[in-house]
């Protein structure tokens, strides 16, 4: 259905530019993109991607920490209001030694696997298969002393590791329901799991007859070495307030993560995002503007997004209601790279990648979009926020080696990302744009389209 503004958009829009892409062919569009374009000093960037990929950037680390207070002064020197959230984080050491036998089958070898934030310990007892291990498996059940034999399926691992050892088991061994090994998770560490192994299906089943048919197996299970760390990473928040009086109440976001791999200097993952952000908040400091802008550097992106989590978790309803969009550069700088192109969670276009692709046409050409997670976009996608992720693809061959290097980076890359971005969230920024009203019945910016394009 066609809103009523939307159609005299599109109708003004036509009129008054012809066919062509509205975005691409608006004059004052072209000067505003320049406010931002002629202010961009690519050397900035590139500078600060020679300092922070001096050495890894591991989450947690006195590096990672270092590399905090350095983007937390550039943002305050640039006269931004600053928050360094911190949050937790767990790093699980696997076991050294994991063993499982079962008394008179001899010396099967059960391959037995872990689970990540499983618990040592070393228990012998009598086998006792529960099936799938759900709450009505183990009701009125007394496993104490006894290991308990459990199928995958229908619970998590931890359910059933928690259900069993409710009833008393002092071990788990879990099997699996389809081919293959188990590499699982409990999620989060826990001290009321008991040690729990996992084996295959075959010698699973076996195992299970074995004990339908009346006999007593006796195991053993031994997990020695396993260890969680706590560790405390950092989100790098700056904060540009609209002009007053001109506020519209909406936000936008503006991420990268600062943090890398372990070996990896993490030149252009994701130092370019990060130093792109330093630079776009430095252009922007002084513009006039409408909309609430945040520049997030995040941490423990690498362990698994657990910053831009911790920082999407912190979000309040109202904000929630007030951010129209967020702009995640991951991997913006690779001579070695493909193309540009923005990736949505759900492979749909919004008002992010609309920008984008507007801001694209009018800069350098047409950038297409397609369906990618695994970076910061992630939580503000599941929570219902347009987002969007900017990214050379397909990456470098350096991705996540110790070569991602800066002699690697190319500074027209960044340049042209710099450029994009930046137009793009000061269309939405600037004063001239009715603000949501705008986010919302954008003009079809540009023809750009939804490409499965190889990343690595
Ligand atoms: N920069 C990458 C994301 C990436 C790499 C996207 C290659 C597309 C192609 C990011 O830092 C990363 O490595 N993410 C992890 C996932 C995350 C949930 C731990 C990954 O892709 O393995
Ligand atoms: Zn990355």
């Amino acid at each position: 259905m066609l809103r009523k503004s939307m159609v005299s958009l599109a109708v003004t829009g036509s009129l008054l530019f012809g066919m062509t892409a509205y975005a691409a062919a608006n004059p004052s569009d072209h000067a505003f993109d320049n406010k931002i374009v002629k202010r961009i000093k690519v050397d900035n960037i590139y500078k600060t991607i020679e300092l922070l990929s001096e050495e890894p950037r591991v989450a947690g680390t006195v590096a990672e920490d270092k590399a905090v207070e350095y983007i937390e002064k550039q943002f305050k020197s640039f006269g931004y209001d600053t928050r360094v959230q911190p949050f937790e984080m767990f790093q699980y050491n696997p076991p050294t030694t994991v063993e499982l036998s079962v008394d008179g089958l001899g010396d099967t070898d059960f391959a037995p696997d872990t689970f990540t934030y499983g618990v040592n310990g070393d228990v012998t007892g009598q086998l006792v298969y529960i099936g799938l291990g759900g709450p009505e498996d183990v009701e009125g059940l007394d496993l104490s002393g006894k290991i308990a034999l459990v199928k995958r399926g229908s619970y998590t691992f931890a359910e059933k590791i928690f259900n069993a050892a409710g009833a008393g088991a002092e071990a788990v061994i879990l099997f699996n329901n389809t081919s293959g090994g188990i590499n699982g998770t409990l999620g989060e560490p826990s001290d009321d799991y008991v040690p729990a192994v996992a084996i295959g299906r075959d010698l699973g089943e076996q195992l299970a007859d074995r004990l339908a048919a009346g006999e007593e197996l006796t195991a053993h299970v031994k997990i020695a070495g396993a260890k969680v760390e706590r560790q405390t990473s950092h989100n790098v928040i700056a904060t540009k307030k609209p002009n007053r009086n001109k506020d519209t109440g909406q936000i936008v976001i503006v991420g990268a993560h600062h943090d890398s791999v372990e070996g990896a200097p993490g030149a252009n993952d994701d130092a370019s995002g990060t130093a792109t952000v330093l630079e776009l908040a430095r252009v922007m400091s002084n513009m006039p503007i409408d909309t609430e802008l945040r520049f997030i550097t995040f941490g423990a992106e690498e362990n698994g997004l657990i910053g831009s989590y911790a920082y999407a978790e912190s979000l309040t309803e109202d904000e929630l209601d007030r951010i129209v969009g967020q702009f995640q550069m991951d991997m913006v700088g690779s001579r070695d790279a493909g193309e540009l192109i923005m990736y949505t969670v759900d492979g749909e276009k919004n008002i992010v990648t609309d920008l984008g692709a507007a801001a694209g046409a009018r800069l350098s050409g047409v950038v297409n979009y397609g369906q990618e997670g695994r970076s910061d976009h992630v939580p503000f996608a599941e929570l219902g926020i347009p987002s969007a992720l900017f990214i050379h693809a397909p990456v470098e061959p350096w991705y996540h080696t110790p070569e991602d290097t800066i002699d690697k980076i190319s500074r027209e890359k960044l340049q042209q990302v710099a450029e994009i971005v930046g137009a793009a969230v000061y269309q939405i920024a600037r004063l001239d744009t009715p603000a949501l009203e705008h986010a919302r019945v954008a003009p079809k910016p540009v023809d750009y389209e939804f490409e499965e394009r190889e990343l690595e």
